[in-house]
C-alpha cells in the first residue's frame, strides 16, 4: 500500500506543496528516496531508520520506496525527515492515513526519535492555512507555527509524542504564539551631539525613503548616525513584520518563533562575498539585502567594497527583490531596503 503525507519544498519565500509518497512492498530488503533529493533528504533515510528503531519498531524486511512529488522540483534540507518518517509508518500501518491527510509536516528527526528545528516552519503554517489543513513540526517552532492564525498546530517534542498524540494516549497541548518583544531601536539620534547638517539629512532620508552617502573623517559619527536611522523611521506594520518574520524565519533566524517586529538593521562586512549579499551559495538562502527587507542596509568603508559586489545590489536596489537562478531552480526574494553608505574622504 501507498501512504502519502505532504509537506513543502522553499523556494524563496514561497513553500511550494510536496506529496511525500511511501511504498512498502515485497522484494529484497532496501530503503530508497527518489525525486531530485539532495544529499541532506538522501541523507535523512539513516536519520528515519534510526529514529523509528529508537521506539522499539524495526522496518520491515521489504522493499520501502519513497517518492517526492512532483519529482522533477529539487528538494533541500532536513525537513524531510518527519514527512517521510510518517509516510513510512503510514505505509507499515502503524499510523491511520486518514489522520496523516490532514496535516502538512515538517521537521527534523534526530537518531533518538527528538525533533530539531529547521528553518521555514512559518511559511509552511501559511502554506498550511492556506489550504485548510494542520501543521506538524518540530516543539521548539510551535510558536512560529501559530503566528499562521487559526491552524491546528501539533509541535511534539519528539516522534513517540507524536503517535501517543494519534493513539489517544497523551494529548499535545497546542502551542502558544511567541510574544513579539517591544523593538529595540538603537541608539537614539538625540544623543548625536552637533552634526546638524548631517542629523537633518538623515531626517530627509528617514521621511523619503532615500538612499545616503556619508562621506567624512573615521571618528566623525557616521557609524552612529546610520544605527540612528532604524530609530526614526516608522514603525512596522502587521503586514511588513510578518513580510520581515518570514525572511528571518527562512534564514533560519527567528529566534523562539518571536515574530519580528524590528526594521532591520543589517551592517555587512567590506568583505563579504556576492552570495552573502544578494543571497545564493549551495543552499539558497537569502543574502544580506534581504535580510534587511524593509530596513536599512548598511554599507561602512563602501570603497573598500568589491566591484561586483556593489554592481550585484544594483538590480535589488532598483527592483526591490533579488532573482537568484540556480541550475533547475530559479528563487526570488524580497529586497526593499534603505542604502546607507558611509566612506572616508
Ligand atoms: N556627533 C557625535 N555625537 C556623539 N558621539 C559621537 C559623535 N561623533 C562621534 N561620536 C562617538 O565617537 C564614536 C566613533 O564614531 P563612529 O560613528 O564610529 O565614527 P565613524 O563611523 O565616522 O568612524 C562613536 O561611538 C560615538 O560614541
Ligand atoms: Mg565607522
Amino acid at each position: 500500500m501507498v501512504a502519502l503525507v505532504q509537506t513543502v519544498a522553499y523556494l524563496g519565500l514561497e513553500a511550494r506543496g510536496v506529496e511525500v509518497q511511501c511504498q512498502v512492498a515485497p522484494g529484497l530488503p532496501a530503503f530508497n528516496v527518489v525525486g531530485l533529493p539532495d544529499k541532506a533528504v538522501a541523507e535523512s533515510r539513516e536519520r528515519v531508520r534510526a529514529a523509528i528503531a529508537a521506539m522499539g519498531l524495526s522496518l520491515p524486511p521489504k522493499r520501502i520506496t519513497v517518492n517526492l512529488s512532483p519529482a522533477d522540483l529539487p528538494k533541500a534540507g532536513s525537513h524531510y525527515d518527519l514527512p517521510i518518517a510518517l509516510a513510512l509508518l503510514g505505509a507499515m500501518g502503524i499510523v491511520d492515513a486518514e489522520t496523516l491527510a490532514s496535516y502538512v509536516v515538517v521537521g527534523e528527526l534526530s537518531l533518538d526519535g527528538r525533533l530539531a528545528a529547521t528553518p521555514g516552519v512559518l511559511l509552511a503554517a501559511l502554506h498550511a492555512s492556506g489550504r485548510d489543513l494542520g501543521l506538524i513540526c518540530p516543539a521548539l517552532q510551535g510558536p512560529e507555527a501559530a503566528w499562521a492564525g487559526d491552524i491546528e498546530v501539533l509541535a511534539p517534542g519528539d516522534l513517540l509524542a507524536l503517535l501517543n498524540h494519534f493513539k489517544g494516549q497523551s494529548i499535545l497541548t497546542p502551542p502558544e504564539t511567541g510574544v513579539a518583544p517591544e523593538p529595540d531601536y538603537g541608539p537614539d539620534l538625540k544623543d548625536v551631539k552637533g552634526q546638524e547638517t548631517a542629523k537633518r539629512a538623515l531626517e530627509i532620508a528617514a521621511a523619503g525613503g532615500h538612499n545616503l552617502l556619508m562621506n567624512g573623517p573615521p571618528g566623525s559619527g557616521k557609524s552612529m548616525l546610520a544605527s540612528c536611522l532604524p530609530g526614526i523611521l516608522p514603525p512596522l506594520s502587521p503586514a511588513e513584520a510578518l513580510e520581515v518574520s518570514m525572511v528571518a524565519s527562512v534564514a533560519g533566524t527567528l529566534a523562539g518563533g518571536q515574530m519580528s517586529r524590528q526594521r532591520p538593521f543589517r551592517t555587512p562586512h567590506h568583505s563579504a562575498s556576492m552570495a552573502a549579499l544578494v543571497g545564493g551559495g549551495l543552499k539558497v538562502r537569502p543574502g544580506e539585502v534581504s535580510m534587511a527587507h524593509l530596513g536599512v542596509l548598511f554599507l561602512d568603508e563602501l570603497p573598500e567594497f568589491q566591484r561586483p559586489v556593489l554592481d550585484s545590489l544594483r538590480q535589488p536596489l532598483e527592483t526591490g527583490e533579488v532573482s537568484v537562478a540556480r541550475a533547475n531552480a530559479h528563487v526570488t526574494f524580497p529586497a526593499r531596503v534603505q542604502m546607507v553608505a558611509a566612506m572616508n574622504p
